[in-house]
């Protein structure tokens, strides 16, 4: 889909872009917490969630200038002006909603609001029972202050701003046991270390399988936790050492191997390859549950080795 940028919209460190078709015709409805690829004029693909008040209505990105960005972030903030074209490409969801919670708790850290909101606007719709936790640093220039303060769904939001990590604690604790033990979904976009806590608190007081979480970030990889493995290539019969430092695309990547890549962080799908033997630690959220288990592909950019040996149809 070919879009055009109607508006641009500066908070802090935040820019929020609306897009419409360039042929004016609606854009395809999507589900809370999806996300999309966005195909920048630089020829980059990054993908965004899209953070919308309706299904129905105009497509909303909302991105952080990253001082280290990978190229992305720099240029919608640097280069893209209203009138600017970028491709699209369909809405997908790793991230959706469970259907009917008795009760929902939505953590967002920083951007991690993005999914989040369109979550908050989702269950608002619903008449769903739900509460909105968001986590700033500060309050000036926080993106969708607003909305968030002031517009509808103003009494189901609590703000946290300048926590520390015991500060952060303690409003998670409190959050979850103020929630009903029994049928309460929690779902989590933020940093990492963030959504490290959240899940920790969440599963413990809800379950593993009641907390859902969603990074756009690639994951710093600690080289004293991870475990090293070897890649053997199957056709091109080479096998390659991954250090625990490092991950599988990287390592392809630094023998000359053309992997197709988008995200980097697990969510699009692009740099899926064949798994002949061993078997993959799955990181990536792409992947539905079957498709895991069948262990006959995996993502490089994160998943990395259950053995010591991962044989791939490369
Ligand atoms: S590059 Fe997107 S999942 Fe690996």
């Amino acid at each position: 889909m070919d879009v055009v940028i109607q508006s641009i919209r500066d908070s802090g460190d935040v820019r929020l872009l609306e897009l419409a078709a360039v042929d004016g015709t609606p854009l395809p409805p999507y589900e809370a917490g999806a996300h999309i690829d966005v195909t920048l004029g630089n020829g980059l693909v990054r993908q965004y969630s899209l953070c919308c008040r309706a299904p129905s209505a105009a497509y909303r990105l909302a991105v952080k200038r990253e001082p280290q960005s990978r190229g992305g972030s720099a240029w919608l903030h640097e280069v893209a002006h209203v009138g600017t074209r970028l491709g699209l490409g369909q809405p997908r969801n790793a991230f959706a909603l469970t259907p009917a919670a008795g009760h929902y708790l939505l953590f967002a850290g920083g951007i991690g609001i993005t999914p989040i909101l369109s979550m908050a606007y989702a269950l608002l719709r619903r008449g769903a029972s739900f509460q909105l936790m968001y986590f700033v640093r500060d309050t000036a220039g926080m993106a969708f202050a607003d909305e968030l303060q002031s517009g509808p769904l103003a009494s189901q939001v609590v703000m946290h701003a300048g926590q520390d990590a015991a500060q952060v604690a303690a409003s998670l604790a409190a959050a979850m046991g103020a929630a009903p033990a029994d049928g309460t979904q929690v779902y989590v976009c933020g940093p990492a270390p963030f959504m490290s806590a959240v899940t920790a608190a969440g599963s413990a007081r809800f379950g593993a399988a009641a907390v859902h979480q969603e990074s756009f970030s690639p994951a710093a990889i600690d080289s004293d936790k991870e475990a090293a493995f070897v890649l053997r290539l199957a056709r091109s019969q080479r096998e390659l050492p991954v250090s625990a430092g490092q991950s599988a695309l990287a390592c392809l990547q630094d023998a000359g191997i053309d992997i197709d890549c988008s995200c980097e962080v697990g969510v699009c799908g692009t740099c899926r390859t064949g798994v002949l033997a061993g078997v993959p630690d799955h990181r990536d959220a792409f992947l539905s549950a079957s498709e895991r288990q069948a262990n006959d592909c995996f993502m490089p950019c994160v998943s990395r080795a259950r053995t010591a040996v991962l044989v791939l149809d490369l």
